[in-house]
């Protein structure tokens, strides 16, 4: 019913991951699986929609959709089986500028931000950007698999304001479960840390594995956590610019919207707001079928790469369209598998050191593409591989 399968021109659209080769990689002679937008048409409702508002031809002020909180609150209970009330909801413009935004509201200059490298390299430079002090409790990895290092987090703890939790985990595919969840909640009560669960990536998650909000632990989580969330990655909307956070704690909520009334950013996109009504209420079904068809991709992928290149390990996904490699059997420094990616296998992927330590010797790849993409990009660096190593 449904073609992602389909190959889509991005050339020429002024697409980051297609266009922006030559100033991101130096050549714009590669195959780019990296940045984290689909080379997916997104659902056909919102197509449908988009189409409308463009028929009058006028851009002008516009109102909140009217059951756009319902929207996503209906969309929470179906998905998540979560109970939001509409109060809680505030309307931002990106999940990163909404992070940046709520440093700035409930931090100080000099306070102590936790974070859990390898992770999504935003969070570092919100951090610096905002002259916050960087914490790292650096994920655990055994046999590909990553935990969180609890004794750590607990040693940490007592020094830090805030953390910034990545659930489900970018880049390492993880979806944490209920216990680690209520440890973290456990830890960060103790010591008093307001907790950012960014969550963007909640609905792109593989059973039988399931996606728990942070806030939804206990009652204390719905005190101390503030959850981030947005269309953009399950329905490839990244460039709507268009987000919302989920404040369940009164005190921090209005907090968070006064500081957005003091920097006027109260305000909400024509296109970005109806498309998060239109795919809530009508995109689930593309979404399973997205969600087949991943699956699918990351399948080829463990099995080429088992069959073929069994060098390099891809982790355990449970999350995300985007697969952590570990290249270290390679014996390749950073600087050279960065080379080799590039110049030999002729591929644009992220590379492991900018989610911060633990990322050495690590590629992430981006698998939301038709699988002929996938399979040539697979070729390109078997190739590459026998060609150099042998
Ligand atoms: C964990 C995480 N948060 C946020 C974002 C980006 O959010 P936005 O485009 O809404 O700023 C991404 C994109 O890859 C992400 O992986």
């Amino acid at each position: 019913m449904y073609n992602f399968n389909k190959i889509i021109n991005r050339k020429n659209t002024n697409s980051l991951k297609w266009d922006g080769l030559k100033s991101i990689f130096g050549t714009d002679d590669i195959l780019p699986l990296w940045v984290a937008d689909m080379d997916i048409k997104t659902c056909q409702p919102l197509l449908k929609k988009i189409k409308k508002i463009t028929k009058t031809g006028i851009f002008g002020y516009n109102l909140k959709p009217e059951s756009l909180d319902s929207a996503i609150v209906n969309w929470h209970q179906k998905r998540h089986g979560i109970k939001i009330i509409e109060d809680e909801i505030i309307y931002t413009h990106g999940v990163v500028p909404a992070l940046y935004m709520a440093i700035q509201a409930f931090t100080n200059p000099d306070d102590k931000i936790i974070i859990q490298p390898p992770v999504y390299f935003p969070f570092f430079t919100a951090i610096n950007a905002n002259k916050r002090k960087l914490i790292f409790n650096q994920l655990l990895e055994e046999d590909n698999y990553y935990k969180i290092d609890f004794i750590d987090l607990e040693k940490k703890a007592k020094r830090a304001k805030m953390l910034i939790l990545c659930s489900p985990h970018n880049p390492v595919g993880r979806v944490w479960k209920y216990e680690e969840l209520e440890k973290i909640i456990h830890i960060c009560l103790k010591n008093k840390i307001l907790i950012l669960s960014d969550e963007i990536h909640s609905d792109i998650v593989y059973k039988p594995n399931r996606h728990i909000p942070t806030a939804e632990i206990n009652k204390d989580a719905k005190d101390i956590t503030i959850t981030f969330n947005a269309i953009s990655k399950t329905f490839n909307t990244a460039g709507l610019m268009s987000s919302y956070v989920i404040c369940k704690n009164m005190k921090y909520n209005n907090i968070f919207k006064d500081y957005l009334k003091k920097i006027n950013l109260n305000s909400i996109n024509m296109f970005g707001s109806q498309a998060i009504e239109t795919c809530y209420n009508h995109g689930e079904k593309w979404l399973e079928g997205l969600l087949k068809h991943l699956w699918k991709n990351y399948h080829y992928l463990v099995d080429f790469i088992n069959d073929k290149i069994p060098q390099i390990i891809p982790s355990k996904l449970e999350a995300t369209y985007l697969v952590w490699l570990n290249f270290k059997n390679l014996k390749l420094n950073d600087e050279d598998l960065k080379n080799f990616i590039i110049k030999d296998a002729k591929l644009g992927l992220n590379d492991g050191i900018i989610f911060g330590p633990g990322g050495s010797g690590y590629q992430r790849i981006n698998i939301a593409c038709p699988l002929s993409v996938l399979k040539e990009a697979l070729i390109r660096l078997e190739k590459a591989v026998i060609r150099k190593f042998g």
